[in-house]
Protein backbone atom coordinates (compact mmCIF):
# COMPACT_ATOMS: atom_id res chain seq x y z
CA UNK A 1 0.00 0.00 0.00
CA UNK A 2 1.44 3.13 -0.76
CA UNK A 3 0.48 6.00 2.01
CA UNK A 4 -0.76 9.24 0.96
CA UNK A 5 2.32 12.15 0.71
CA UNK A 6 0.84 15.29 0.05
CA UNK A 7 1.87 18.95 -0.34
CA UNK A 8 0.24 21.36 1.85
CA UNK A 9 -0.31 25.28 0.99
CA UNK A 10 3.26 26.70 1.04
CA UNK A 11 2.11 30.20 3.18
CA UNK A 12 -1.15 30.60 5.06
CA UNK A 13 -2.15 34.34 6.25
CA UNK A 14 -4.92 34.12 9.03
CA UNK A 15 -7.08 36.94 11.07
CA UNK A 16 -9.02 39.64 10.50
CA UNK A 17 -7.90 42.31 8.34
CA UNK A 18 -5.33 39.87 6.58
CA UNK A 19 -6.75 40.72 3.34
CA UNK A 20 -5.15 44.14 3.24
CA UNK A 21 -1.33 42.24 2.97
CA UNK A 22 -2.36 41.18 -0.65
CA UNK A 23 -0.21 43.56 -2.25
CA UNK A 24 2.57 43.59 0.05
CA UNK A 25 2.25 39.58 -0.27
CA UNK A 26 2.71 39.10 -3.69
CA UNK A 27 5.03 42.25 -4.77
CA UNK A 28 7.58 39.97 -4.57
CA UNK A 29 6.29 38.01 -7.37
CA UNK A 30 5.68 40.46 -9.64
CA UNK A 31 9.27 40.10 -10.91
CA UNK A 32 8.29 37.16 -12.55
CA UNK A 33 7.25 36.70 -15.82
CA UNK A 34 5.77 39.53 -17.74
CA UNK A 35 5.44 41.35 -14.45
CA UNK A 36 1.59 41.08 -13.74
CA UNK A 37 -1.13 39.69 -11.68
CA UNK A 38 -4.33 38.12 -13.17
CA UNK A 39 -7.52 38.36 -10.60
CA UNK A 40 -10.15 36.03 -10.82
CA UNK A 41 -13.16 37.93 -8.23
CA UNK A 42 -16.50 36.05 -7.61
CA UNK A 43 -19.45 38.63 -9.87
CA UNK A 44 -21.13 38.81 -6.68
CA UNK A 45 -18.61 41.20 -5.58
CA UNK A 46 -18.52 43.24 -8.93
CA UNK A 47 -19.32 47.22 -6.99
CA UNK A 48 -19.66 45.71 -3.97
CA UNK A 49 -16.82 47.45 -0.88
CA UNK A 50 -14.73 44.14 -2.22
CA UNK A 51 -13.87 45.35 -5.70
CA UNK A 52 -12.41 48.57 -4.80
CA UNK A 53 -10.25 47.33 -2.09
CA UNK A 54 -8.52 44.59 -4.72
CA UNK A 55 -4.68 46.54 -4.10
CA UNK A 56 -4.03 46.03 -8.10
CA UNK A 57 -1.76 47.86 -10.24
CA UNK A 58 -2.66 49.25 -13.71
CA UNK A 59 -1.16 46.69 -15.34
CA UNK A 60 -3.42 43.53 -13.65
CA UNK A 61 -5.90 41.53 -15.36
CA UNK A 62 -9.54 41.45 -13.29
CA UNK A 63 -11.89 39.33 -14.38
CA UNK A 64 -15.25 39.17 -12.65
CA UNK A 65 -16.33 35.61 -13.10
CA UNK A 66 -20.08 34.74 -12.15
CA UNK A 67 -20.34 31.02 -10.99
CA UNK A 68 -23.71 31.09 -10.69
CA UNK A 69 -24.78 29.32 -14.07
CA UNK A 70 -22.80 26.22 -13.57
CA UNK A 71 -19.31 24.72 -11.39
CA UNK A 72 -16.30 25.60 -13.60
CA UNK A 73 -15.83 23.84 -16.71
CA UNK A 74 -12.41 22.71 -19.42
CA UNK A 75 -14.20 24.98 -22.00
CA UNK A 76 -14.27 27.96 -19.58
CA UNK A 77 -10.65 27.36 -18.45
CA UNK A 78 -9.14 26.93 -22.04
CA UNK A 79 -11.09 29.97 -22.91
CA UNK A 80 -9.64 32.32 -20.27
CA UNK A 81 -6.06 31.09 -20.52
CA UNK A 82 -6.03 31.71 -24.59
CA UNK A 83 -7.52 35.07 -23.97
CA UNK A 84 -5.22 36.12 -21.19
CA UNK A 85 -1.92 34.85 -22.98
CA UNK A 86 -3.07 36.26 -26.44
CA UNK A 87 -3.52 39.47 -24.92
CA UNK A 88 -0.70 39.56 -22.09
CA UNK A 89 1.67 37.01 -22.08
CA UNK A 90 2.74 35.03 -19.09
CA UNK A 91 1.52 36.73 -15.86
CA UNK A 92 3.45 36.44 -12.44
CA UNK A 93 0.45 35.03 -10.75
CA UNK A 94 -3.43 34.79 -10.50
CA UNK A 95 -5.36 35.70 -7.57
CA UNK A 96 -8.41 33.79 -6.66
CA UNK A 97 -10.94 35.35 -4.55
CA UNK A 98 -14.67 33.83 -4.03
CA UNK A 99 -15.84 30.77 -2.88
CA UNK A 100 -15.24 27.05 -4.08
CA UNK A 101 -15.18 27.52 -7.71
CA UNK A 102 -13.46 30.36 -7.73
CA UNK A 103 -10.86 28.56 -5.84
CA UNK A 104 -11.18 25.48 -8.71
CA UNK A 105 -10.50 28.07 -11.67
CA UNK A 106 -7.56 29.83 -9.74
CA UNK A 107 -6.04 26.80 -9.50
CA UNK A 108 -6.87 25.01 -12.43
CA UNK A 109 -5.29 28.26 -14.99
CA UNK A 110 -2.11 28.50 -13.10
CA UNK A 111 -1.77 24.96 -14.33
CA UNK A 112 -3.58 25.36 -18.09
CA UNK A 113 -0.86 28.85 -18.17
CA UNK A 114 1.61 26.80 -18.46
CA UNK A 115 0.26 23.49 -20.23
CA UNK A 116 -0.28 22.91 -23.30
CA UNK A 117 -3.63 21.57 -25.19
CA UNK A 118 -7.09 21.32 -23.70
CA UNK A 119 -7.52 20.98 -19.85
CA UNK A 120 -9.50 18.00 -20.79
CA UNK A 121 -5.78 16.04 -20.89
CA UNK A 122 -5.27 16.62 -17.44
CA UNK A 123 -8.00 15.27 -15.64
CA UNK A 124 -7.23 12.94 -13.26
CA UNK A 125 -4.24 12.12 -10.67
CA UNK A 126 -0.59 13.43 -11.99
CA UNK A 127 -1.30 14.00 -15.85
CA UNK A 128 -0.38 17.60 -15.62
CA UNK A 129 3.49 18.19 -17.15
CA UNK A 130 4.51 20.90 -15.89
CA UNK A 131 4.50 23.29 -12.97
CA UNK A 132 1.86 26.27 -12.73
CA UNK A 133 2.39 29.57 -12.02
CA UNK A 134 2.42 31.30 -8.14
CA UNK A 135 -1.61 31.26 -7.54
CA UNK A 136 -3.00 32.85 -4.42
CA UNK A 137 -6.15 31.93 -3.41
CA UNK A 138 -8.83 33.86 -0.66
CA UNK A 139 -11.73 32.70 0.43
CA UNK A 140 -14.80 34.68 0.84
CA UNK A 141 -17.29 31.57 1.62
CA UNK A 142 -15.99 28.75 3.79
CA UNK A 143 -16.66 25.28 3.69
CA UNK A 144 -15.21 22.96 0.76
CA UNK A 145 -11.96 23.06 1.54
CA UNK A 146 -10.77 24.08 -2.08
CA UNK A 147 -8.18 26.69 -0.61
CA UNK A 148 -6.49 23.47 0.94
CA UNK A 149 -6.68 20.67 -1.87
CA UNK A 150 -4.80 19.13 -4.44
CA UNK A 151 -7.19 19.63 -6.81
CA UNK A 152 -9.11 21.42 -9.19
CA UNK A 153 -12.41 20.71 -9.83
CA UNK A 154 -13.72 20.65 -13.53
CA UNK A 155 -16.81 19.73 -15.36
CA UNK A 156 -15.97 18.52 -18.95
CA UNK A 157 -17.63 16.76 -21.53
CA UNK A 158 -17.50 13.50 -20.73
CA UNK A 159 -16.39 13.65 -17.00
CA UNK A 160 -16.65 16.09 -13.90
CA UNK A 161 -12.87 15.18 -12.21
CA UNK A 162 -10.16 17.39 -10.93
CA UNK A 163 -6.78 18.46 -12.32
CA UNK A 164 -4.85 16.63 -9.43
CA UNK A 165 -1.58 17.20 -8.50
CA UNK A 166 1.30 18.38 -6.50
CA UNK A 167 1.35 21.71 -8.41
CA UNK A 168 -2.33 22.38 -7.82
CA UNK A 169 -2.05 23.23 -3.85
CA UNK A 170 -1.68 26.72 -3.85
CA UNK A 171 1.65 28.74 -2.93
CA UNK A 172 -0.71 31.06 -1.11
CA UNK A 173 -3.76 31.73 0.99
CA UNK A 174 -5.08 34.64 2.63
CA UNK A 175 -7.85 33.53 5.35
CA UNK A 176 -9.60 37.26 6.55
CA UNK A 177 -12.95 36.03 8.25
CA UNK A 178 -14.02 39.21 7.75
CA UNK A 179 -14.88 38.59 4.17
CA UNK A 180 -17.33 35.39 4.67
CA UNK A 181 -19.30 38.15 7.06
CA UNK A 182 -21.75 38.87 3.98
CA UNK A 183 -22.23 34.90 3.22
CA UNK A 184 -26.17 34.48 2.51
CA UNK A 185 -27.62 32.60 5.39
CA UNK A 186 -28.66 29.77 2.99
CA UNK A 187 -25.43 29.38 1.69
CA UNK A 188 -23.54 29.69 4.56
CA UNK A 189 -25.17 26.72 5.49
CA UNK A 190 -24.72 24.77 2.69
CA UNK A 191 -21.49 25.31 2.39
CA UNK A 192 -20.45 24.88 6.26
CA UNK A 193 -22.37 21.18 5.83
CA UNK A 194 -19.46 20.38 2.75
CA UNK A 195 -17.05 20.45 5.74
CA UNK A 196 -19.41 18.68 8.19
CA UNK A 197 -19.60 16.38 5.73
CA UNK A 198 -16.37 15.93 4.73
CA UNK A 199 -15.45 14.87 8.75
CA UNK A 200 -18.16 12.40 8.88
CA UNK A 201 -17.21 10.66 5.45
CA UNK A 202 -13.64 10.49 6.31
CA UNK A 203 -14.47 9.48 9.92
CA UNK A 204 -16.54 6.37 8.18
CA UNK A 205 -14.28 4.46 6.35
CA UNK A 206 -11.59 2.01 5.50
CA UNK A 207 -8.88 5.32 5.15
CA UNK A 208 -9.26 6.81 8.01
CA UNK A 209 -6.28 7.01 10.16
CA UNK A 210 -4.87 9.32 13.37
CA UNK A 211 -3.61 12.06 10.90
CA UNK A 212 -7.38 12.64 9.11
CA UNK A 213 -9.39 11.78 12.90
CA UNK A 214 -7.30 14.29 14.01
CA UNK A 215 -7.71 17.14 11.75
CA UNK A 216 -11.94 15.71 11.71
CA UNK A 217 -12.30 15.44 14.86
CA UNK A 218 -11.28 19.23 15.43
CA UNK A 219 -13.20 20.05 12.12
CA UNK A 220 -16.33 18.65 13.42
CA UNK A 221 -16.17 20.50 17.05
CA UNK A 222 -15.89 23.68 15.07
CA UNK A 223 -18.71 23.11 13.25
CA UNK A 224 -20.76 22.03 16.35
CA UNK A 225 -20.01 25.32 17.95
CA UNK A 226 -21.01 27.42 14.77
CA UNK A 227 -24.34 25.39 13.90
CA UNK A 228 -25.27 23.63 16.83
CA UNK A 229 -24.08 25.01 20.33
CA UNK A 230 -25.80 28.36 21.57
CA UNK A 231 -23.70 30.82 20.55
CA UNK A 232 -24.33 28.52 16.85
CA UNK A 233 -24.78 31.50 14.05
CA UNK A 234 -23.11 33.69 11.74
CA UNK A 235 -21.21 35.77 14.42
CA UNK A 236 -17.41 37.45 14.11
CA UNK A 237 -15.88 33.92 16.49
CA UNK A 238 -17.95 31.92 14.31
CA UNK A 239 -16.56 33.12 11.18
CA UNK A 240 -13.41 32.76 12.82
CA UNK A 241 -13.88 29.36 13.30
CA UNK A 242 -15.49 28.30 10.23
CA UNK A 243 -12.68 29.53 7.93
CA UNK A 244 -10.64 27.04 9.87
CA UNK A 245 -12.84 24.31 9.89
CA UNK A 246 -12.70 24.35 6.43
CA UNK A 247 -9.40 24.35 6.45
CA UNK A 248 -8.96 21.25 8.58
CA UNK A 249 -12.08 19.53 7.05
CA UNK A 250 -10.23 19.70 3.67
CA UNK A 251 -7.37 17.97 5.26
CA UNK A 252 -8.93 15.07 7.06
CA UNK A 253 -10.49 14.12 3.70
CA UNK A 254 -6.93 14.58 1.64
CA UNK A 255 -5.73 11.67 4.34
CA UNK A 256 -8.63 9.93 3.81
CA UNK A 257 -11.95 10.20 1.51
CA UNK A 258 -14.97 11.09 1.21
CA UNK A 259 -17.92 8.72 0.80
CA UNK A 260 -21.35 7.70 -0.07
CA UNK A 261 -22.81 11.80 0.03
CA UNK A 262 -19.61 12.86 -2.47
CA UNK A 263 -20.18 10.03 -5.09
CA UNK A 264 -23.80 10.88 -5.20
CA UNK A 265 -23.46 14.54 -5.34
CA UNK A 266 -21.04 13.92 -8.42
CA UNK A 267 -23.41 12.25 -10.23
CA UNK A 268 -26.33 15.08 -9.55
CA UNK A 269 -23.63 17.74 -10.24
CA UNK A 270 -22.57 15.95 -13.46
CA UNK A 271 -26.25 15.53 -15.01
CA UNK A 272 -28.45 18.27 -13.52
CA UNK A 273 -25.70 21.10 -12.81
CA UNK A 274 -26.64 21.06 -8.92
CA UNK A 275 -23.83 23.07 -7.05
CA UNK A 276 -21.61 21.18 -4.78
CA UNK A 277 -22.51 22.16 -1.55
CA UNK A 278 -26.40 22.32 -2.17
CA UNK A 279 -26.28 19.54 -3.43
CA UNK A 280 -24.33 17.12 -1.15
CA UNK A 281 -26.96 18.94 1.42
CA UNK A 282 -30.10 17.66 -0.34
CA UNK A 283 -28.14 13.69 -0.37
CA UNK A 284 -27.07 13.71 3.32
CA UNK A 285 -30.30 14.10 4.63
CA UNK A 286 -31.52 10.55 3.19
CA UNK A 287 -28.50 8.69 4.28
CA UNK A 288 -29.61 7.45 7.72
CA UNK A 289 -28.91 4.17 7.46
CA UNK A 290 -25.09 4.57 6.03
CA UNK A 291 -24.02 7.72 8.67
CA UNK A 292 -26.94 7.25 11.69
CA UNK A 293 -24.66 9.42 14.10
CA UNK A 294 -23.96 11.84 11.28
CA UNK A 295 -27.30 12.93 9.47
CA UNK A 296 -29.10 12.82 13.11
CA UNK A 297 -26.76 15.49 13.75
CA UNK A 298 -27.19 17.48 10.18
CA UNK A 299 -31.10 16.99 11.04
CA UNK A 300 -30.53 18.78 14.06
CA UNK A 301 -28.85 21.73 12.52
CA UNK A 302 -31.55 21.88 9.68
CA UNK A 303 -34.03 22.05 12.28
CA UNK A 304 -32.32 25.05 14.33
CA UNK A 305 -31.59 27.26 11.50
CA UNK A 306 -34.77 26.94 9.77
CA UNK A 307 -33.01 25.45 6.51
CA UNK A 308 -35.52 23.73 3.99
CA UNK A 309 -34.12 21.33 1.07
CA UNK A 310 -36.05 20.38 -1.55
CA UNK A 311 -37.71 16.52 -1.55
CA UNK A 312 -39.11 14.44 -4.19
CA UNK A 313 -36.68 15.79 -6.82
CA UNK A 314 -36.58 11.78 -8.13
CA UNK A 315 -40.34 11.65 -9.40
CA UNK A 316 -39.27 13.94 -12.12
CA UNK A 317 -36.05 11.42 -13.35
CA UNK A 318 -36.51 8.70 -16.18
CA UNK A 319 -34.75 5.67 -15.79
CA UNK A 320 -32.34 7.55 -18.57
CA UNK A 321 -30.85 10.27 -16.51
CA UNK A 322 -31.55 7.89 -13.02
CA UNK A 323 -28.84 5.44 -14.84
CA UNK A 324 -26.37 8.39 -16.41
CA UNK A 325 -26.10 9.82 -12.51
CA UNK A 326 -25.81 6.65 -10.99
CA UNK A 327 -22.88 5.80 -13.60
CA UNK A 328 -21.01 9.01 -13.16
CA UNK A 329 -21.36 8.06 -9.27
CA UNK A 330 -20.37 4.68 -9.75
CA UNK A 331 -17.17 5.42 -11.46
CA UNK A 332 -15.83 6.57 -8.45
CA UNK A 333 -15.06 3.30 -6.83
CA UNK A 334 -12.46 5.02 -4.08
CA UNK A 335 -15.12 6.63 -2.58
CA UNK A 336 -17.16 3.27 -2.14
CA UNK A 337 -14.09 0.97 -1.30
CA UNK A 338 -13.35 3.45 1.41
CA UNK A 339 -17.09 3.65 2.30
CA UNK A 340 -17.87 0.24 1.91
CA UNK A 341 -14.54 -2.06 2.66
CA UNK A 342 -12.77 -4.51 -0.07
CA UNK A 343 -16.61 -6.00 -0.89
CA UNK A 344 -17.53 -2.89 -1.77
CA UNK A 345 -18.38 -3.95 -5.68
CA UNK A 346 -21.16 -6.22 -4.31
CA UNK A 347 -22.90 -3.49 -2.53
CA UNK A 348 -22.42 -0.16 -4.31
CA UNK A 349 -23.66 -1.85 -7.88
CA UNK A 350 -25.33 0.44 -10.32
CA UNK A 351 -28.66 -0.85 -9.31
CA UNK A 352 -28.07 -0.06 -5.68
CA UNK A 353 -26.87 3.76 -6.46
CA UNK A 354 -29.83 4.14 -8.73
CA UNK A 355 -31.70 3.34 -5.57
CA UNK A 356 -30.01 5.75 -3.65
CA UNK A 357 -31.17 8.81 -6.13
CA UNK A 358 -34.71 7.32 -5.61
CA UNK A 359 -34.71 8.49 -2.16
CA UNK A 360 -33.78 12.18 -2.98
FE1 LIG B 1 -17.28 18.49 -0.68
Amino acid sequence: MTHKNFKNIDKVAFGRGAFNQLAETIEPIRKENKNYFVYIVDHYFKGKTLSNRLQNKPEDLIYFIDVDPHEPTTEQIDVLRDEILSKKGLPSGVIGIGGGSIMDIAKALSLMLTNEGSSTLYQGLNLVKKPGIYHLGIPTISGTGAEVSMTAVLTGPEKKLGLKCDWTVFNQVILDPELIASVPRDWWFYTGMDTYIHCIESHSGIRNNAFSLAYGDKSLELCREVYLSGKSGQTPENDDKLMIASLMGGLSLTYSEVGVCHAISYGLSKILGTRHCYANCIIFQHLGDIYPKGVSEFNQMIEKHKITLPKNLSKDWDDETLTAMATVSYNLPFMWNHAFGDNYKEIATIDYIKNLFLRL
